[in-house]
């Protein structure tokens, strides 16, 4: 006879080691806890000593590792040094670039390059004799950019290559999954940066026409990370988590 209790289930991520690339803010640190909470290691990087500090701290991280994931260098000589096998590793890093033609700064378009093409590419490489075969490579995207829209240059650029990318890396890690999460206004301080003051009013706005009526937090978007993590069957696909945002 089995002693489980009536209604308990086992943590998904029980025995796994999750990698957060930005894992001391926002949608990464949120997954960090919820991957904790279901029985992960976790190991978290990110640029501010501090905040990686306190954010391991805060969710018992297992390690936790202070650099620029745009490195290259960097980047291989930290999964060269990680104990593996790694289960699943979640980059967040980057942001986003609204601009007209005119007002182009290549050096910042060059980042976001770095961010977006260039380090998942690196990514790949450096994890690819430490994945285990179930694990899962992911990433972050956005729906903002889909649309052509006057300031949408780059982000919509990068928003398009970020698909294709994924379903080429899945066939060429395969059987280590890779997906993208694409997603709409999520409140992280990355948000809190970018819109300042108009925050609050922000909010009020997506409250009142979104079609779930509430905005999207972090956690919605680390439940969604956990579910790519866990699920076997998916794999070189985008995942779109906006509250309908691209609807209205
Ligand atoms: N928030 C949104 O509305 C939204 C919407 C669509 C897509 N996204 C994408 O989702 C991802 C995460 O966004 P978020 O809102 O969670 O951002 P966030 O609140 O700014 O958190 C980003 C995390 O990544 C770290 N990080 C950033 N650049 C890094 C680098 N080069 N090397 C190492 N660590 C780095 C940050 O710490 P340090 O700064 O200390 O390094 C922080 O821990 C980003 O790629 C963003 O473009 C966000």
């Amino acid at each position: 006879m089995g002693t489980a209790t009536p209604g308990a289930r086992a943590p998904r991520l029980a025995g796994q080691t999750v990698v957060l690339l930005g894992g001391s803010a926002g949608i990464g640190l949120e997954t960090a806890r919820l991957a904790r909470a279901e029985g992960a290691d976790v190991v978290l990087v990110g640029r501010d000593a501090g905040r990686v500090q306190q954010a391991a701290a805060e969710v018992g991280a297992t390690g936790s590792a202070v650099f620029d994931a745009t490195d290259g260098e960097r980047l291989d000589g930290f999964f060269a040094q990680l104990a593996g096998p790694i289960d699943h590793v979640l980059a967040t890093v980057g942001g986003n670039y609204y601009t007209r033609l005119a007002d182009v700064d290549f050096a910042q378009v060059h980042g976001l390059v770095d961010d977006h093409l260039i380090l998942p590419l690196r990514l790949a490489r450096a994890t690819r004799e430490k994945m285990r075969p179930s694990g899962s490579l992911l990433f972050m995207g956005g729906t903002g950019g889909r649309r052509p829209a006057l300031g949408q240059l780059v982000s919509g650029a990068l928003t398009a290559a970020g698909p294709a990318l994924v379903a080429n890396l899945a066939l060429e890690l395969a059987p280590v999954r890779v997906n993208l999460i694409a997603a709409g206004f999520v409140d992280t301080p990355l948000s809190a940066r970018l819109l300042g003051d108009d925050l609050e009013h922000r909010r009020e706005q997506l409250r009142a026409t979104l079609p779930i009526g509430r905005v999207v937090g972090p956690a919605d978007v680390a439940a969604l990370a956990l579910e790519l993590m866990t699920n076997t069957a998916l794999t070189g696909a985008t995942y779109d988590i906006d509250g309908g945002q691209q609807l209205v």
